[in-house]
C-alpha cells in the first residue's frame, strides 16, 4: 500500500494539472503533516510557491486547485486557510479502514520499496589493535539502524566493517608481539596476549624509547608489506585477536557485519595509483603523488592535496577508500554506499568522492554518501574520559549501563514487593541497559555533538529506552490483566474511534510508514525514536483516559486493537533501532 501522503501527493499533481495545465506536472504539492491537529491531518504548502510563476494570488490558487482536487474518499471537505494553505482532514471512516489494513499486514502496511537497491553499509570499522572508542559505537549504534531500515523497505544490505588492520602502527606491534608472545609468530592463530590495548601501549612506549626497537619495527613494516612469512603471521595473530574482541561487542550489541578491512584492497592499490595517473590526475608534490580536488584548502588557503602515495612509496587511507570506490561499484554491484563516519572525516569523503567522480569510476545512478555523525562528549561537555582521563572502554561502559539498570530494577522489584528470578533480573537489566545505550545515541540528531549521560539514558521518564519499553510493557500487561490472546480476537472485530484520544492515536500510528519511508531516504534515525516516543506519550494519554478492560463491547475489543496495534508498533519500530521489546520488566 503506499502511504496516505504518497497517494494524497498523487491527487495534487493530478488536481494542478486540472486546475493550470500540463505545465504544472511533476510540480511537488509541499504536502507536510499538519503542525497543529486543529488545522487537520495534512497541509499543502504549494499555492504560495506558484504565485509568481503563475501570476496569480496564492488564495486564487488554492482555491483552483481545490476545486479539482479529489480526494472525498479519504478525506473531508479540503479548507483553505491564511494566505492559501490547503488543509486536510482525514475522515474517521477511511482513518478505521487504514487501521484494519495495518493490523492485517505483518509489516504494519509498511510497503518495501518499489526500486530495492543493492546497497553498502560501511560502519562500525575500528582500527585493529586500538580500542574501539565511543566514536566506533556511534557508528555501529547508527550504522546498524540504518542496515535494518534498509533490510526491512527490502534493498540487499552489505553491512561492511573497514576495519584499520593495515599501516605502519604494525610494525612496533610485530616487534613486540616477537618479544612478548613468540610463541603467536609459530601459528599466527589468535593468542591470548591479553588485553590489546595495553599491549599497543607497551609497544608504543617502547618505540618512543628504544632506537633500536624503532629501526627494528621499521624492518617489521618493510616486511609485512613484502609478504613476508613471520611478519604476516604475526599480523594475522593480531588481527585474530582484535577481531575476537570486537565480536564480543557486536555480540552484546546484537549486531551483524562483514569484516572487509583494508587490507582486502592491497593488491588493488597500485592499479588505483596507475588509473589516476593515466588519467592525468596525479601530481608530484614534495616527491608524493597527489591530487588536488577543487575546493579543498589549508589554513593558508593553499590547496590541499589528497596524497595517494607517499614519497616512501607506502599508500594511504585514502588510496584504500580510492580502491573501495571502485570494487564496491564494479565487483559488488552497490548502487548505494554509505559510509557512517564520524564528521571529522567529511573532508576526506568529500575529495574521496570527488577523486572518484574525476577519475569516472562511479557509474551513472551510483550514490555515495557520507552519513556524518558529530562526537561523544562527556557530562561537562569535553571529551568523553573516564574519571582518571582514560578513554572509556566500551566493555565498561556497557557494564555500568547494565549495572546501573540492575540497581533501578531491584529498587523497584523490592518497594513493589515483587519475587523474581535472578534470570529474569539479568535479562531484564541486560536488554534495558543495552537498549537505553543505544536509544540514546539514536535519539539525537546524528550531527549534533552528544552528551552521554547514563542517567538520562536510564531514566523512566522522557525520550528513553525505558520509557519506550515500559509503554510496551504495559499494552502486555493489559493482555495478562485480562486474559486476552490478542493474536485470537475476533477474526470480524475493528477498532472505532470516539474518544478524541482515540483519534490521536489512531492518526499517529498510520504515520508509521511515512516515518520509515523517510528514514529510508535521510538516514535520520532520530526522526523515528520522535515518532515512538510521541506514539508512548498519546498511547499513555489514551490509557489514562479510557477504560479498556472495563469498557462494554464492542468498545472494549476495539480499544484492545488500538492497544495492540500500538505494541506491534512499538515493537517494529524498536526493532528497527535494534532495540529489544520485553514482555515484563
Ligand atoms: N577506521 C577508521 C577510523 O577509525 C574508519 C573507517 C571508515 N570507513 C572508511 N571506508 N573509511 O577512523
Amino acid at each position: 500500500m503506499k502511504s496516505t501522503i504518497a497517494q494524497l501527493k498523487t491527487r495534487f499533481e493530478q488536481a494542478m494539472v486540472a486546475a493550470f495545465g500540463e505545465d504544472l506536472a511533476g510540480t511537488d504539492p509541499i504536502l507536510v503533516s499538519a503542525s497543529n491537529p486543529k488545522f487537520g491531518d495534512y497541509q499543502a504548502n504549494v499555492a504560495m510557491s506558484l504565485t509568481k510563476r503563475l501570476k496569480q494570488n496564492p488564495r486564487a490558487i488554492a482555491t483552483a486547485i481545490v476545486e479539482n482536487l479529489d480526494v472525498s474518499d479519504c478525506c473531508e471537505p479540503p479548507e483553505i486557510a491564511g494566505p492559501g494553505f490547503i488543509n486536510l482532514r482525514l475522515r474517521p471512516d477511511y482513518l478505521e479502514a487504514q487501521l484494519k489494513v495495518v493490523q492485517g499486514s505483518d509489516r504494519l502496511a509498511v510497503a518495501p520499496s518499489d526500486q530495492p537497491q543493492k546497497v553498502i553499509v560501511d560502519f562500525s570499522s575500528p582500527n585493529i589493535a586500538k580500542e574501539m572508542h565511543v566514536g566506533h559505537l556511534r557508528s555501529t549504534i547508527i550504522g546498524d539502524s540504518i542496515s535494518r531500515v534498509l533490510e526491512f523497505m527490502g534493498h540487499d544490505v552489505l553491512r561492511l566493517n573497514h576495519v584499520g588492520d593495515w599501516g605502519t602502527q604494525f610494525g612496533m606491534l610485530i616487534t613486540h608481539l616477537k618479544a612478548a608472545c613468540p610463541e603467536a609468530l609459530e601459528t599466527g592463530a589468535s593468542v591470548d596476549i591479553g588485553d590489546l590495548v595495553t599491549f599497543y601501549k607497551q609497544a608504543k612506549q617502547r618505540f618512543d624509547a628504544d632506537e633500536d626497537f624503532k629501526q627494528r619495527s621499521r624492518e617489521a613494516v618493510v616486511a609485512l608489506q613484502s609478504g613476508d612469512e613471520t611478519a604476516t603471521r604475526a599480523w594475522k595473530a593480531l588481527c585474530a585477536q582484535s577481531r575476537q574482541e570486537f565480536q564480543k561487542i557486536y555480540d552484546r550489541l546484537d549486531i551483524e557485519i562483514q569484516e572487509r578491512g583494508e587490507s582486502f584492497y592491497n593488491p588493488l592499490l597500485a592499479d588505483v595509483v596507475k588509473d589516476l595517473e593515466d588519467q592525468g590526475l596525479l601530481v608530484e608534490d614534495q616527491g608524493a603523488k597527489v591530487v588536488f580536488a577543487d575546493g579543498f584548502t589549508n589554513k593558508e588557503g593553499d590547496p590541499l592535496p589528497l596524497i595517494i602515495q607517499k614519497s616512501d612509496g607506502g599508500y594511504n587511507y585514502a588510496t584504500t577508500d580510492l580502491a573501495a570506490v571502485r570494487y564496491r561499484t564494479t565487483q559488488d554491484g552497490a548502487e548505494r554506499i554509505l559510509y557512517v563516519v564520524d564528521a571529522g572525516q567529511g573532508n576526506h569523503f568529500a575529495q574521496v568522492f570527488q577523486v572518484a567522480e574525476k577519475a569516472g569510476w562511479v557509474p551513472e545512478g551510483v550514490e555515495f554518501t557520507h552519513v556524518p555523525f558529530g562526537v561523544v562528549q562527556g557530562e561537562d561537555g569535553k571529551k568523553f574520559k573516564t574519571r582518571s582521563g582514560d578513554t572509556v572502554r566500551l566493555k565498561d561502559l556497557l557494564d555500568q549501563a547494565v549495572a546501573i539498570a540492575r540497581a533501578d530494577l531491584e529498587t523497584r522489584i523490592a518497594s513493589e514487593n515483587r519475587d523474581e528470578s535472578p534470570e529474569f533480573i539479568a535479562d531484564v537489566a541486560e536488554k534495558v541497559g543495552i537498549g537505553a545505550v543505544k536509544y540514546a545515541d539514536l535519539s539525537q540528531n546524528r550531527t549534533s555533538n552528544y552528551i552521554f549521560s547514563y542517567d538520562k539514558m536510564l531514566a523512566l521518564q522522557g525520550n528513553t529506552a525505558p520509557y519506550m519499553l515500559y509503554a510496551y510493557v504495559r499494552v502486555q500487561g493489559i493482555s495478562r490483566k485480562g486474559g486476552i490472546d490478542f493474536e485470537h480476537l475476533p477474526a470480524e472485530a475493528r477498532i472505532h474511534l470516539e474518544d478524541d484520544t482515540e483519534f490521536a492515536l489512531a492518526r499517529h500510528l498510520l504515520q508509521l510508514d511515512q516515518v520509515v519511508e523517510e528514514l529510508a531516504h535521510d538516514l535520520y534515525p532520530n526522526r523515528l525514536c520522535q515518532y515512538l516516543f510521541e506514539l508512548s506519550q498519546k498511547f499513555n494519554q489514551f490509557y489514562d483516559r479510557c477504560s479498556v478492560l472495563q469498557a462494554n463491547e464492542p468498545q472494549r475489543t476495539s480499544r484492545l486493537l488500538l492497544c495492540d496495534l500500538t505494541a506491534k508498533t512499538l515493537k517494529l519500530g524498536l526493532s528497527l533501532l535494534g532495540i529489544q521489546v520485553l514482555e515484563r520488566m
